[in-house]
């Protein structure tokens, strides 16, 4: 695409203008945007980029390895991988109301990020993947709705002694241009065109309390059910699919003998933005051999559900 191309050459030009021979530090997630801003800053100034990424235990099955993989072996990018699960986990122990596990993962990401950023000596900048609509809902924030859905996190919130001037590529794309840059850059198609995740990852889809058991039996259905999608050609047509992990035992029946697990539930939407989305309309065929796959490969979970809900009324995620 010689639009993107064009971006591309002019991005990078723009970055090594603002930038010099400065240190810069990107808070890697594993999602879309991050990605894409961390390939473009490192084919504009190499090694004075280092990338952090905070797990916090919440992340999808594989995912941290292949973050890993994908940036320090294939890219080249400097990249501190903090293993946080404990302290994460630790912190989210008795914890039931979404919005304090929200602001919970959001205060401990902000102290481990910072705590990384020290070891390696500072930086004088910070770079973020915002995108076009980030920078607007921002602006309209101010005389927008005074109510608080979902308290979002993002490593723009970072407390005023560390603030660091900005480096934001992004932010004149949106996300379907992001991936045009990242297929530009390179990029493999599983990163470019993977869906959307929350920065409080499974916690978010765990109402009550989050337990490593219970995110362990959330990742394996989460599993399956991503398989099925990808096998029956759907991944792309769909914005979002996940699994939500029910604070709800049921009855049911295995064999000759009686289970009390817990209820899953399926989602998967359209949508373009995020802000309005649609239910999927899976037939009844593709969602009863998932259910059967999760019921009979995830121990822990004996009834599966679909979430027939669009946005509005519902929201994407549960909490
Ligand atoms: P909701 O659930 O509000 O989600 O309909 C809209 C979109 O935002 C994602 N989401 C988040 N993304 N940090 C993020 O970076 C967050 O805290 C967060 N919460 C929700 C959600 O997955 C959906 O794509």
């Amino acid at each position: 695409d010689w639009t993107m191309g064009a971006f591309r050459a002019e991005a990078i030009a723009r970055i090594r203008a603002q930038v010099g021979t400065g240190r810069v530090i990107c808070g890697l997630s594993g999602g879309v945007d991050s990605s894409v801003a961390a390939v473009l800053l490192h084919e504009a100034i190499g090694d004075q980029l280092t990338c952090i990424y905070v797990d916090h235990g919440l992340m999808r099955a594989g995912e941290s390895a292949q973050v890993v993989k994908t940036f320090r072996d294939r890219f080249n990018i400097r990249l501190v991988h903090r293993d946080a699960s404990e302290l994460f986990l630790g912190q989210l122990s008795g914890v039931t109301d979404p919005e304090v596990k929200r602001k919970t993962i959001g205060r401990l990401f902000i102290e481990v990020f910072e705590e990384e950023q020290q070891k390696l000596g500072g930086a004088d900048f910070l770079a973020q993947g915002t995108l076009y609509p980030d920078v607007i809902e921002s602006v309209s924030a101010t005389g927008g709705p005074s109510v608080t859905i979902k308290s979002h996190h993002n490593v723009g919130g970072l407390p005023a002694h560390m603030r660091m001037q900005l480096v934001e590529p992004l932010r004149d794309l949106f996300k379907d241009e992001v991936r045009v840059l990242g297929r530009e850059l390179g990029m493999p198609e599983e990163i470019v065109g993977r869906h959307p995740f929350p920065g409080p990852g499974l916690a978010i889809r765990i109402p009550g309390e989050v337990t490593r058991e219970k995110a362990d039996i959330l990742r394996r259905a989460d599993t399956i059910y991503l398989e099925e999608i990808r096998n029956a050609g759907l991944y792309d047509a769909i914005w979002q699919a996940f699994t939500v992990l029910l604070p709800v035992r049921t009855v049911g029946v295995m064999g000759d003998g009686r289970t009390y697990d817990s209820a899953c539930a399926l989602r998967a939407v359209t949508s373009t933005d995020g802000m309005t989305a649609d239910v999927y309309p899976f037939d009844i065929g593709f969602l009863t051999r998932v259910a059967n796959r999760i019921v009979n490969e995830v121990r822990g979970i004996n009834r599966v559900t679909y979430d027939i809900t669009s946005k509005p009324p519902g929201t994407i995620e549960w909490e």
